[in-house]
């Protein structure tokens, strides 16, 4: 029988996701096959301490200078800044340690709203019509730049910062006043603030994995998310309270939901994901669908979106977590014989 894989499993770290992320990795431990993987839990504290298993939290080096040398593979639940972002993955790829999902490239770029729609649009995909704002642009007061923004994309808008993730920093926008507040206000969390078209109509997320026995990209059933209730200025309470309805998979035509399978794994490639990833799009009532962001690290509890979708396709859950480790292990040994080719 061949050895154990030691896997450390990455959770918690110092973004306002942590409490996400520990129950993502904690997920994910309990459910490592028992036959192929040993589990280390590793979890970064919210003031950046390592703690490895039972040890005491240590600072990162300590801790990744003790652990890096027994791990065969960093499982990465980690979500939001410097977990989902590319720093982390940058650690692991120097390490020459073979981690789960996007590499630091992909995954720097998927976090930053808008640059991925410049890829979205690059690809030909649809994306609401933005305007980005930088904070140059706002230093000196907000002049007449919210209303040119309103004539453009009209009323509501949707401002988002261009970091953080799970509706922190985005915010709907109905008149042009908080817009103006809303553009300084925002710059505190980033150089930029996207201001986006509202789109009206229905939600699906659209999963996506690179399957390492097929050999190729998978695109798993979609999930719709309802509301609870259906007013737009709703979709706010939304954010706030968490209050929504997940129906998967999503009950919307064959037609579209071929078309938004397709934005999925066409976004997924045009930022160069690996592994997983997660695009979240509205369908507008004609019909028209817009790639709004794609997740490279989404939400890994069983119950979260990307694993609620697997087991719809015929996958479980420590399937799920198998599959992630061997494409991880498979891209790094792809990897070395590329750089080792004459
Ligand atoms: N342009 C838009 N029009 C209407 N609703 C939007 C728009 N952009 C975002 N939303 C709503 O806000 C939510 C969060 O936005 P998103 O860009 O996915 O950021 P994040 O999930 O990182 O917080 C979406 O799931 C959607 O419900
Ligand atoms: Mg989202």
């Amino acid at each position: 029988m061949a050895p154990r894989l030691t896997i450390a499993v990455i959770m918690g770290g110092m973004s306002h996701e942590h409490d996400v992320s520990v129950n993502s990795g904690t997920g994910v431990l309990a459910n490592l096959l028992p036959e192929r993987y040993l589990g280390v839990r590793v979890v970064i504290g919210k003031d950046g301490l390592w703690t490895v298993g039972d040890a005491p939290a240590r600072p990162m080096l300590e801790a990744l200078s003790a652990l890096a040398p027994t791990m065969d593979v960093a499982f990465l639940a980690l979500h939001g800044p410097n977990g989902e972002d590319g720093t982390m993955q940058g650690l692991f790829h120097l390490l020459g340690i073979p981690f789960t999902g996007s590499d630091h490239f992909a995954s720097s770029l998927a976090m930053n709203k808008p640059r991925t729609k410049d890829v979205y649009r690059a690809a030909g995909l649809s994306t609401p019509d933005s305007v980005s704002v930088r904070r140059e642009q706002v230093e000196h007061g907000v002049g007449d730049l919210p209303a040119t923004i309103i004539a453009r994309l009209g009323l509501p808008v949707v401002a988002k910062t261009t970091k953080l993730g799970s509706s922190v920093g985005v915010e709907i926008v109905k008149d042009e006043a908080r817009l103006s507040q809303v553009l300084v206000e925002f710059m505190s969390l980033g150089n930029e603030v996207l201001v986006e078209q509202f789109v009206r109509g229905r939600e699906v997320t659209s999963p996506v994995i690179d399957h390492p026995d097929q050999d190729r990209t998978v695109a798993l059933p979609l999930i719709e998310i309802r509301p609870k209730v259906s007013a737009w200025f709703d979709y706010e309470a939304k954010y706030k309270i968490g209050g929504s309805e997940e129906i998967c998979p999503a009950p919307i035509p064959d037609d579209l939901t071929y078309k938004c399978q397709q934005i999925g794994l066409q976004a997924h490639r045009a930022l160069g994901c690996s592994g997983m990833s997660r695009t979240d799009i509205l369908i507008r009532e004609d019909g028209t669908c817009f790639a709004i962001e794609t997740n490279t690290i989404p939400g890994f509890t069983k119950t979260s979106l990307l694993p609620q979708a697997a087991a719809a396709a015929g996958i479980s859950y420590p399937q799920l977590v198998d599959l992630l480790i061997r494409e991880a292990v498979s891209r790094k040994e792809k990897r070395l014989r590329w750089e080792a080719r004459p």
